[in-house]
């Protein structure tokens, strides 16, 4: 288990430079996941919102899949109260293995020893949830200085078209910080952190829709909103930015966010890039989101699938012309 990091606010005496490229890929996960999740309550009471089913798995096993299959095999959780079931998820379960040994289910088997196998889970405890900056500087005593991933534990992509092989690859070439943005509705600014952006280097946009940020802020205010690019959550980060965390006072809600140990290091010379994506992402962290993925992945369920379409057009069906 990491030990816990120093996450004190004062002033570090060490200086940031510009990284150079080292070519090396970040090859551990952080997953803050100590939320209260108070828009899923009273179903959030006892169960963290990262167990909440999607159809046969729960959120977090997507996301563990998505770091799996991006060669990610070391995954941080940083956990809170009340959240050791997260855990329990991805240990094995012999008791209950050997009795669908004993039945012959095998695909149930697979099915439940497959968590374990993804990947070495660490666990951390974040004592109070003070915010996402706060969150990732846990991290610090199990990545070191090595560049590593945060993946936001409340939405992921389709498993076809994924996010983090290019934004490994492109951290790998600038050495600095790589994001993924979605372009979100103005009104929406204030639910993200908001970039400003400018054409990449050309040998830098063989990886996709790849633009040089120029500026981020947390949650604008439409009016305020340098674009409407949001920063989805996916980040690839190099490790001096704990020392830059260290430095970030409360910002937005009061809380330290990893938007401005961001911008901190962009100021002070630290490349930052974004690939823009444009592809199905599943927001679960609202109760509209939740259920919008489950009908969405249900629809596209081997098992299920064909039969749950088919009811869905006929419910659907049940209130065509109806307002309310
Ligand atoms: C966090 C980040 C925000 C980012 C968002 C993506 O916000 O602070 O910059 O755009 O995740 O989901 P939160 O959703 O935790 O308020």
């Amino acid at each position: 288990m990491p030990e816990h990091a120093a996450t004190s606010a004062t002033n570090s005496s060490s200086t940031p430079t510009t990284p150079a490229p080292t070519g090396r890929r970040a090859v551990k996960a952080v997953i803050p996941a100590a939320g209260l999740a108070t828009r899923f309550l009273p179903a959030t009471k006892a169960v963290p919102k990262e167990l909440l089913p999607v159809v046969d798995r729960p959120v977090l096993q997507y996301i563990v899949e998505e770091a799996a299959a991006a060669g990610i095999g070391d995954v941080l959780l940083i956990t809170g109260r009340g959240k050791t079931s997260m855990v329990d998820h991805f240990d094995r379960q012999p008791y209950l293995e050997q009795r669908l040994e004993e039945k012959g289910d095998a695909a149930r088997l697979a099915a439940v020893r497959r968590p374990a196998e993804l990947a070495e889970i660490y666990t951390c405890r974040q004592g109070e949830p003070l915010g996402l900056g706060h969150a990732v500087s846990y991290a610090e005593s199990h990545v070191g200085d090595e560049p590593f991933a945060v993946l936001l534990g409340d939405e992921f992509g389709d498993p076809a078209d994924p996010l983090l092989p290019p934004m490994l690859e492109l951290q790998s070439r600038t050495g600095g910080i790589v994001l993924a943005f979605g372009e979100v509705p103005w009104e929406e600014t204030k639910r993200y952190g908001i970039a400003s952006v400018t054409e990449a280097e050309s040998e830098l946009t063989d990886l996709g829709e790849v633009v040089k940020v120029t500026g981020l802020v947390e949650k604008p205010d439409p009016a305020d909103a340098p674009s409407n690019l949001a920063v989805l959550g996916r980040y690839i980060l190099p490790g001096h930015i704990f020392d830059a965390i260290r430095r970030t006072g409360p910002g937005s809600g009061g809380e330290i966010q990893l938007t401005d140990a961001m911008a901190t290091l962009l100021k002070e010379g630290t490349p930052v890039h974004a690939i823009v994506y444009r592809g199905t992402r599943y927001d679960t962290g609202m109760p509209l989101g939740y259920l919008q993925a489950v009908v969405q992945l249900a629809c596209q369920n081997d098992d299920l699938g064909a039969e749950f379409r088919q009811w869905l057009g006929e419910f659907v069906g049940t209130f065509a012309g109806r307002s309310t």
